[in-house]
């Protein structure tokens, strides 16, 4: 058979960002890909905030002064301002947004010290975002993956040095995941007779060398976008764009921030 033009679905996944932690250029170039690529579903993988303000660490190994809660929300909506600004030239209509474990910070303090205070549901990631208006559903950690097709789309998975590997041999399913900021592929079977799967971690958009990180030690984090294209039933192809100083050559241009 000839090929047939894919009008399936195409979802471009966007990982880490950490805000304000997160790099102005690389996600540029994530944007002029997620442009060009045209997808009909945007995930925000999670942590999309850092939430620096709630983390549980000693000031002494992180930043002298973390930044606030408030101040981290008021360089966050500007940021998502910029990702929906493309997100509505291209008509997507299908947003999910991934609850990550930097935003469960908020959500577990909500939950416990938030809860004596009264009802502090408008401190929330959702509300404070503005995600209900801008037509982003936010996925708990609790409700994830989020499965399209014959793929499940989540924040964390296992974070040992092999953790594709470890996901596909513990989940036999196939995972889409961020979290460790770089990027591995494995496919896999876990038993014999099963379908061929596979698992991949999709990089970040933060900064490469965290603020927090006084004495960086090298790591394996590399900016870039995951993609994921169907075809019928549910199958799908996918692959890791890595954006390697701020640039990223596919399907004949160069993207650079
Ligand atoms: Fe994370």
């Amino acid at each position: 058979m000839p090929r047939i033009k894919n009008i399936e679905k195409k979802v471009v996944g966007l990982p880490d960002i950490h805000c304000p932690d997160h790099d102005d250029q690389a996600i540029d170039v994530a944007l002029e890909l997620v442009e060009y690529l045209k997808p009909q579903i945007l995930f925000i993988m999670g942590d999309f905030m850092a939430v620096e303000s709630l983390t549980r660490y000693p000031p002494s190994n992180w930043r002298a002064v973390y930044t606030r809660f408030n101040e981290e929300v008021a360089i966050a909506n500007p940021l998502l301002d910029k990702i929906d600004k493309i997100a509505k030239k291209l008509k997507i209509k299908e947003k999910y947004y991934l609850e990550g474990n930097h935003e469960f910070r908020l959500n577990s303090w909500l939950y416990t010290v938030g809860a004596k205070l009264g009802d502090m549901r408008e401190l929330s990631i959702p509300y404070q975002l503005k995600l209900g208006s801008r037509g982003w559903n936010y996925v708990t950690q609790k409700e994830q993956p989020v499965i399209i097709g014959k793929a499940c789309y989540q924040h964390e998975s296992y974070i040992n040095n092999y953790h594709a590997n470890k996901t596909v041999q513990e989940t036999g399913r196939n995972v889409f995941y961020v979290h460790t900021h770089d990027h591995q592929v494995m496919y896999g079977k876990r038993m014999p007779g099963d379908r061929l799967h596979k698992a991949a971690s999709w990089g970040c958009l933060c900064k490469l060398t965290p603020s927090y990180d006084k004495q960086p030690l090298p790591n394996r984090w590399i900016h870039g976008i995951g993609v994921v294209e169907y075809m019928d039933e549910g199958c799908f192809t996918d692959y890791f764009l890595p954006i390697i100083d701020y640039k990223c050559a596919f399907d004949g241009w160069v993207f650079h921030g």
